[in-house]
Protein backbone atom coordinates (compact mmCIF):
# COMPACT_ATOMS: atom_id res chain seq x y z
CA UNK A 1 0.00 0.00 0.00
CA UNK A 2 1.29 3.43 -0.93
CA UNK A 3 2.54 5.72 2.27
CA UNK A 4 0.52 8.54 3.27
CA UNK A 5 0.31 9.96 7.01
CA UNK A 6 -2.22 9.81 9.59
CA UNK A 7 -1.70 12.12 12.71
CA UNK A 8 -4.24 11.35 15.30
CA UNK A 9 -4.21 13.60 18.72
CA UNK A 10 -0.88 14.77 17.85
CA UNK A 11 0.27 17.69 20.72
CA UNK A 12 3.76 18.37 20.76
CA UNK A 13 5.74 20.08 23.47
CA UNK A 14 9.29 21.98 24.16
CA UNK A 15 10.07 21.78 27.71
CA UNK A 16 6.57 22.43 29.52
CA UNK A 17 5.39 24.63 26.02
CA UNK A 18 2.52 23.24 24.19
CA UNK A 19 3.58 24.45 20.99
CA UNK A 20 0.44 22.14 19.00
CA UNK A 21 -2.19 20.55 20.51
CA UNK A 22 -4.51 17.33 19.24
CA UNK A 23 -3.67 17.77 15.84
CA UNK A 24 -5.52 15.71 13.77
CA UNK A 25 -4.72 14.98 9.80
CA UNK A 26 -4.87 12.64 7.30
CA UNK A 27 -3.39 12.37 3.66
CA UNK A 28 -3.91 9.95 1.25
CA UNK A 29 -1.73 8.57 -1.19
CA UNK A 30 -0.63 10.44 -4.26
CA UNK A 31 -1.88 13.67 -3.10
CA UNK A 32 -0.52 17.02 -2.09
CA UNK A 33 -1.25 18.75 0.91
CA UNK A 34 0.01 22.98 2.30
CA UNK A 35 0.19 23.52 5.85
CA UNK A 36 -0.44 26.93 5.96
CA UNK A 37 -1.09 29.44 9.18
CA UNK A 38 1.10 32.65 10.62
CA UNK A 39 4.07 32.60 12.00
CA UNK A 40 4.58 30.50 15.33
CA UNK A 41 1.64 28.31 14.93
CA UNK A 42 3.65 25.30 14.66
CA UNK A 43 3.73 23.80 11.26
CA UNK A 44 7.41 23.45 11.59
CA UNK A 45 7.08 21.52 14.81
CA UNK A 46 4.21 19.42 13.11
CA UNK A 47 6.37 18.88 10.09
CA UNK A 48 9.33 17.50 12.58
CA UNK A 49 7.09 15.52 14.31
CA UNK A 50 5.72 13.74 11.26
CA UNK A 51 9.47 12.78 10.53
CA UNK A 52 10.35 12.11 13.71
CA UNK A 53 13.27 15.35 14.44
CA UNK A 54 10.99 17.05 17.05
CA UNK A 55 11.50 13.67 19.57
CA UNK A 56 15.58 14.09 19.58
CA UNK A 57 15.38 17.85 20.80
CA UNK A 58 16.33 17.55 24.16
CA UNK A 59 13.49 18.07 26.55
CA UNK A 60 10.82 18.62 23.52
CA UNK A 61 7.99 15.75 23.49
CA UNK A 62 5.31 14.29 21.00
CA UNK A 63 1.81 12.65 22.35
CA UNK A 64 -0.37 11.22 19.66
CA UNK A 65 -0.36 8.74 17.29
CA UNK A 66 1.54 9.30 14.10
CA UNK A 67 1.40 6.81 11.20
N1 LIG B 1 13.37 24.94 19.67
C1 LIG B 1 12.32 25.54 20.25
N2 LIG B 1 12.27 25.72 21.59
C2 LIG B 1 11.21 26.31 22.19
N3 LIG B 1 10.13 26.77 21.54
C3 LIG B 1 10.12 26.63 20.20
C4 LIG B 1 11.20 26.01 19.48
N4 LIG B 1 10.90 26.01 18.16
C5 LIG B 1 9.69 26.60 18.06
N5 LIG B 1 9.22 26.96 19.27
C6 LIG B 1 7.91 27.63 19.55
O1 LIG B 1 6.88 26.74 19.12
C7 LIG B 1 5.83 27.49 18.49
C8 LIG B 1 5.64 26.95 17.07
O2 LIG B 1 6.80 27.27 16.33
P1 LIG B 1 7.02 26.73 14.84
O3 LIG B 1 8.42 27.03 14.50
O4 LIG B 1 6.55 25.33 14.72
O5 LIG B 1 6.01 27.69 14.01
P2 LIG B 1 5.87 27.91 12.43
O6 LIG B 1 4.40 27.87 12.14
O7 LIG B 1 6.74 26.94 11.69
O8 LIG B 1 6.40 29.40 12.25
P3 LIG B 1 7.11 30.09 10.97
O9 LIG B 1 6.00 30.40 9.97
O10 LIG B 1 7.72 31.35 11.52
O11 LIG B 1 8.13 29.13 10.41
C9 LIG B 1 6.23 28.95 18.57
O12 LIG B 1 5.60 29.52 19.70
C10 LIG B 1 7.74 28.90 18.74
O13 LIG B 1 8.20 30.02 19.47
MG1 LIG C 1 8.35 27.19 10.32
Amino acid sequence: MAKRVEATGVTAYYGSFKAIDNINLHVDPKTVTALIGPSGCGKSTFLRSINRMHEVLPGARVEGKLT
